[in-house]
């Protein structure tokens, strides 16, 4: 069978294996600054043999090809390299502040920050633009953009599309199959999915892309370290039962919050692993935050562990932000457990 013919559970667990008689079933980690002549590289930040299983198993389950870059910050620089100065560039007001920052800090550029689940105002935005950036669901409003409209219309501006899938990972979405030129991931979150890793990946299927952004990581040495891409690939092979397990335990929780009197509002939008609760008191939040037990007070998500903060204690988030709303990160533990640490922390 090849890969074409797999299912992503199936693509996440057996693509980038080596297949030579002796091999081992798990590609090794390459501790290298150099190689041997001849091969595909011979200096390192070219390239190293621990990237190419984790570029192919995500390739393959986002339907294009992979790079893996040092962060997902490092991943979305590469995209933003690709905007000429003075370009107009659209993206989500209520995105990863980190990428929002990334674009507003730069003065040459004409950024235009929306609701991105306001197609009619996005598509306005659009006008003259060089590069579509999209978030869906954003972190952390969770709203949810409709990608193939938008992807459409970018395109119809004139536009590339760059989508941040890190929230869904490929089995929630694929928006190269929409349409999209390029997505990104914060693999720090879901794909490497113990909270042990900081690194990112871009995919496309353009060629002239997928050679500038290459060119780009390796002139701006933005490559991963070979341990954070060995256990991103070791993450991806558990991806698809540690998503079902956690997703099944957010939309349980998503029940018990919107029954309970403790919160004021719950943004859920259906899917994935991350809630939205929102006390109106932003000191009680903080208070419920730093009250739990099991599930973990700290920044991130997606690991297989469950954590929880107050997004505007971060000076940067964005204002509009409510300021008692606490991003939870839903893992993998026993959703009773799970309630019974949140119903006294909010209650604390
Ligand atoms: C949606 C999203 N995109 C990108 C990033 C940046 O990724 P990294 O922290 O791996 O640089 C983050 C980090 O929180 C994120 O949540």
């Amino acid at each position: 069978m090849t890969p074409r013919d797999l299912t992503p559970s199936s693509i996440a667990v057996s693509v980038g294996r080596p297949h030579e008689p002796g091999d081992p079933l798990s590609a090794p980690i390459t501790l290298a600054s150099a190689l041997v002549p001849g091969g595909a590289a011979d200096y390192a930040r070219a390239g190293n043999p621990v990237w190419a299983p984790l570029e192919q198993v995500v390739g393959e389950l986002e339907k294009g090809q992979a790079l893996a870059f040092a962060s997902g910050i490092a991943a979305s620089s590469a995209v933003f390299s690709l905007v000429a100065s003075g370009s107009r560039v659209v993206a989500p007001h209520h995105g990863y502040y980190g990428t929002a920052k990334q674009l507003t800090s730069r003065p040459d550029l004409d950024v235009k920050l929306v609701d991105v689940s306001d197609t009619g105002a996005t598509i306005e935005a659009m006008s003259g633009a060089a590069l579509v950036w999209l978030e869906s669901p954003t972190n952390p409003a969770l709203e949810v953009a409709d990608l193939p409209t938008l992807i459409g219309a970018a395109h119809d501006a004139g536009a590339l599309v760059a989508v941040d899938n890190t929230f869904n990972s490929p089995l929630r979405a694929q928006p190269l199959e929409l349409g999209a030129d390029i997505v990104t991931h914060s693999a720090s979150k879901l794909l490497a999915g113990h909270s042990d890793v900081i690194l990112g990946l871009t995919v496309t299927r353009d060629p002239d892309l997928y050679e500038r952004l290459r060119a780009h990581r390796h002139d701006h040495g933005a490559i991963p370290g070979a341990l954070e891409s060995w256990l991103t690939t070791r993450g991806i092979r558990t991806l698809h039962v540690r998503l079902d397990r956690a997703e099944q335990n957010a939309r349980e929780l998503v029940e018990r919050l919107r029954e309970s009197t403790l919160v004021d509002e719950i943004r859920y939008p259906g899917f994935g692993t991350i809630v939205g609760i929102v006390l109106d008191d932003p000191h009680r939040a903080q208070r419920a935050t730093e009250a739990s037990s099991l599930v973990r007070y700290a920044t991130s998500l997606g690991g297989v562990e469950s954590t929880w903060e107050r997004r505007r204690r971060h000076a940067n988030e964005a204002p509009t932000i409510p300021a008692g709303l606490i991003r939870l990160s839903v893992g993998i533990e026993d959703v009773d457990d799970l309630w019974t640490d949140i119903e006294a922390a909010l209650g604390a």
